[in-house]
């Protein structure tokens, strides 16, 4: 096993589902509260970290808002999305496709031109320094209705240079896709490409209306989609990618135990899948983390990891020359091995 680990350490990777504001670190959550004068509900990095105990999606999503009030200017943007970056960076990630969630910002009276500048100014940093390329999707909250989803696609309409794609997330029950279907429509009449999280707690209907009416490009978890034979026939046959996150399914209690977990089932049905970290502050592990474990857990041998890896690239937004080098990459390490 400790030549898997070694393995996953130095593979390099995409990471395609990952939530800046669940990047948060309770340490700098602190700096930031401190800095900024916004009371939280803790008082020690101790007992933030007790807290992240979570039976279901609400109640981690509850924390979530409360953790992000901390942000509040544009330094607080960069500074959450640098942290974040420095660890991918360590887990030699060379690609990342992050989802910002700007309602819950604006909605305090942030400005959507804060939260974007600071976000895209450590982006720029990462490249600039360390060549790590990276893409921004604008995730709508689906508890709140279509019309403040329009008004957050109208506000991020000077900045669309900026964002490759449109996502949608929080608390999935309740909220299907359909309500979000002319807004997905009007956001790929902007060029904006689509992915949405479906079937994480929601039933495979949601994962058919992503597909049918928002159009999507990418699945984020879709681990439901798996209680549906046909429909898992037509993700493998579309070639759908996975964004799978181990960690997160875990703490949210999607699924018992790690070992119950379906990401080795997903391979061998052929589906696409690709491993992230979701929100890794609040769920134990960033990307390598997420690979290590599962590893272990489900028995995922080297050439599931080198996979997994090249499922990541295969599965970004990136233009197919970069992805091609990427592999290229990946196969290079894997020779020299
Ligand atoms: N927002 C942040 N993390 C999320 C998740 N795992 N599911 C839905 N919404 C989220
Ligand atoms: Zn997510």
């Amino acid at each position: 096993m400790t030549d898997l680990n070694a393995l996953i350490d130095r593979l390099p990777k995409a990471e395609l589902h990952l939530h800046l504001e669940g990047s948060l670190e309770p340490e700098l959550m602190f700096e930031m509260a401190r800095r900024n004068q916004v009371e939280i509900p803790f008082k020690t990095v101790d007992e933030v970290r007790a807290a992240y105990e979570f039976a279901n999606l609400q109640e981690f999503l509850d924390i979530y808002y409360v953790g992000m009030n901390v942000l509040i200017t544009e330094q607080d943007f960069f500074d959450l999305t640098w942290a974040y970056l420095e660890r991918a960076h360590a887990d030699t990630v060379r690609h990342v496709e992050v989802f910002f969630d700007p309602q819950g910002h604006t909605g305090r009276g942030v400005a959507f031109e804060t939260v974007i500048t600071g976000i895209t100014r450590a982006l720029a940093k990462a490249e600039a320094e360390w060549g790590l390329t990276s893409r921004l999707i604008l995730c709508f909250l689906r508890h709140l209705s279509e019309e403040a989803a329009f008004e957050t696609l109208e506000q991020a309409k000077p900045y669309l240079a900026q964002i490759e794609a449109v996502g949608l997330d929080s608390s999935e029950l309740g909220h299907p896709p359909s309500k979000f279907e002319r807004v997905f429509a009007a956001a790929a009449e902007l060029g904006l490409k689509r992915v949405a999280h479906a079937g994480e707690e929601g039933p495979p209907e949601y994962v058919y209306e992503a597909l049918d009416l928002l159009k999507i490009d990418r699945l984020d978890h879709g681990n439901r989609a798996l209680e549906d034979e046909a429909l898992v026939n037509r993700l493998a046959g579309e070639g759908m990618t996975f964004t799978v996150c181990p960690l997160s399914n875990l703490k949210l209690c999607g699924v018992p135990d790690l070992r119950q977990h379906p990401l080795k089932r997903m391979l061998e049905l052929g589906l696409k899948v690709t491993v992230n970290s979701d929100d890794p502050s609040y769920f134990g592990g960033y990307v390598n983390e997420n690979f290590k474990q599962t590893a272990v857990a489900v028995g995922l041998n080297e050439a599931d990891i080198i996979a997994l890896a090249r499922n990541s690239f295969t599965g970004s937004f990136l233009p197919q020359a970069e992805i091609d080098r990427r592999l290229a990459e990946i196969d290079a390490l894997v020779e020299a091995a």
